[in-house]
Order: structure tokens, then sequence, then C-alpha cells
């Protein structure tokens, strides 16, 4: 395995929620709490991005056009060219200082995401006041689970019967039956516990995806590591370590889909540590020679 910076510190608060774009061989990604949506060309390099004005979790494309973002509260159409937001729905009005986290569409293309309460510090938000939503494609918001502490990283299996979810605090990824068709969810259990297992190694899980053979790509925040976990046995297959320790998704791209990128956070790395220990905080890495592939990623068709 090789880990090599794509770009350097593209990210000055919490890059999140890469998605490998096939139509322009781009990575999208999002830097949270700058609010701001980036795009990297693989093939010309350039490196473009846009100040949404609020904190921005997820962007995922659209197939009508455009994105869906995550952007405090809302779900927002964003227009890439023109740079025009339109507002979706706003959730949780009754939560103002709760906001979205990551988001991913389904292979029907509804879209998975989830919120979570204002953080003291990361990983210490208020408690139990988050949820975990679907959008479906008529662009009605459904409850699909409440009392969530901190709604992180979502994957499917490759026959669509199993979504895995990874709820940060308690530490633990969940997985459940999935219908495709209807997108209901049920028989809620635990397939990733780290509960038990130190901090400094394993920290927060946080996103995710899953390769052509189902296994899990878990990248953890206050680990420096992203593990590729066997959500059969929940045993840990590979470990990739990396010279950051706030690491908080990952996804499959490059013409093979055999890439890993993975995306960081200075959020909870100090000024001093950032110059002297982790100056890569906040960059964007990607693993060649990981021995898996991954699938295209699924867009909002809504
Ligand atoms: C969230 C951060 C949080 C981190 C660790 C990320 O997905 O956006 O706010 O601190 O996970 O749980
Ligand atoms: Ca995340």
């Amino acid at each position: 395995m090789s880990v090599s910076v794509v770009l350097k510190n593209a990210c000055t608060t919490c890059g999140e929620g890469p998605h490998w774009d096939e139509t322009t061989k781009s990575l999208f990604f999002v830097d949270i709490i700058a609010g701001d949506c980036h795009q990297w060309n693989s093939q010309t390099g350039d490196h473009d991005k846009i100040h949404t004005g609020n904190p921005t979790s997820f962007i995922v494309p659209r197939e009508k056009g455009g994105f869906v973002i995550g952007q405090g509260l809302k779900l927002v159409h964003l227009d890439w060219h023109t740079k025009t937001q339109k507002t979706i729905l706003t959730a949780e009005k009754d939560k103002p200082t709760n906001r979205f986290n990551d988001g991913k569409c389904d292979a029907v293309g509804r879209l998975w995401a989830g919120t979570m309460g204002k953080e003291k510090q990361p990983a210490v938000p208020d408690p139990e006041v988050g949820h975990f939503y679907m959008l479906d494609k008529e662009q009605k918001l459904h409850t699909m689970k409440d009392k969530v502490n901190i709604s992180n990283g979502l994957t499917w299996t490759v026959d669509n019967r199993t979504l895995f979810y990874t709820h940060s605090l308690p530490r633990k990824v969940f997985a459940y039956d999935f219908d495709l068709p209807s997108g209901n969810i049920s028989n809620e259990r635990v397939v990733i516990d780290f509960t038990e297992k130190p901090m400094d190694k394993f920290g927060i899980p946080d996103g995710m995806t899953s390769d052509l053979n189902d296994k899990i790509w878990l990248a953890c925040y206050f680990s420096s590591r992203v593990f590729q976990i066997d959500p059969e046995t929940g045993k840990i297959l590979q470990t990739i370590k990396f010279p950051v320790t706030n690491l908080t998704s990952c996804c499959f791209g490059g013409p093979n889909y055999d890439e890993l990128y993975v995306t960081s956070s200075t959020i909870g790395v100090t000024a001093d540590e950032l110059k002297h220990n982790q100056p890569l905080a906040g960059s964007i890495f990607k693993v060649n020679n990981i021995n898996a592939k991954g699938a295209p990623a699924t867009v909002y068709q809504g």
C-alpha cells in the first residue's frame, strides 16, 4: 500500500464527504465548517471550490444536474456553474444548533443523511438530538432513526440487501436489512464495536465505503488509520496508517476504482501540532495498491 497527498491542506476545517464523479473524473468533497464544496479534476489537476456561506457536510451529484448538499439543517440544490443555491427543505427547525453530517445515495437514487448536535469539541456533541433520514425521489424526508449523537458514514453491500451505518458515538457501526424497492430498513445489529478499544489506535468510527467483496473501509477520527474490516466477523483485514490523526471519510476512485481517496480534518489539532507534528492535517490523501476495488458512486434521482 502507498499513501500519497493529492491536495495538501485542501481543507482548513473538516474535510468530508468524498465522492468520485465518473463523468468528470473528479473528486468532490466538502470542508464542513468553512462551508466550502471542492472539486479536484484528476485529469487536469484543476482544483476548484465554491463557498456556500454555511457549514456544508456532504455533496452528491443530482441526476437532473447540479448537486444536493447538506448545509446546516438544510438540504439544498447547488448549481456548480451559476453557484445558485435552492433550499429543498429544512429539517429539525426546533433544534437550530444541530446540523447535517454525512450523506450518500442508495442504488435507486434516494439520499440518506443524518444530523448531529452541536459539538463542544470534536466527538462531544449535545447528546441524542440527531436523526438519520432518507430523502425519497419526491423530495420527501423520512426519519429512519432517532436519538442519534453523531450520524456518520454509510455504505451498502453489492446486493443492496444490507445497509451499514456509522453511529460515531458509541463508536459503533450498525447493519440493517435493506429493502431496495421500498427503502425500508430493519433488524438493526452491531457489526463493528470500538467501545472497548484504545482511542489512540481505533479512535471514533467515521466515514466509510465498501469494496466489491463487501468489506468495509472505515476512516477513524483521532486514530490516523483507515481499517478494512470484514463486517461478517468484525475482523480487521488491513490497516492503513496516515501522517494525520483525524481521518473523516473515504471513497473509491481513479480509472479502475482501485484507489482509495481519504479526507481529513484539522479540528481538534492544536496550532502547535499542526505546525510540528501533523502539517498535512486537512489534506486529501490517495492510497494505491490496496488490493480492492469499489463501484461507481450513485447520485440523487429526485
Ligand atoms: C463530524 C465531526 C465529528 C467527527 C468525529 C465527523 O463526521 O463532521 O463534527 O467531530 O465526525 O466524530
Ligand atoms: Ca464523517
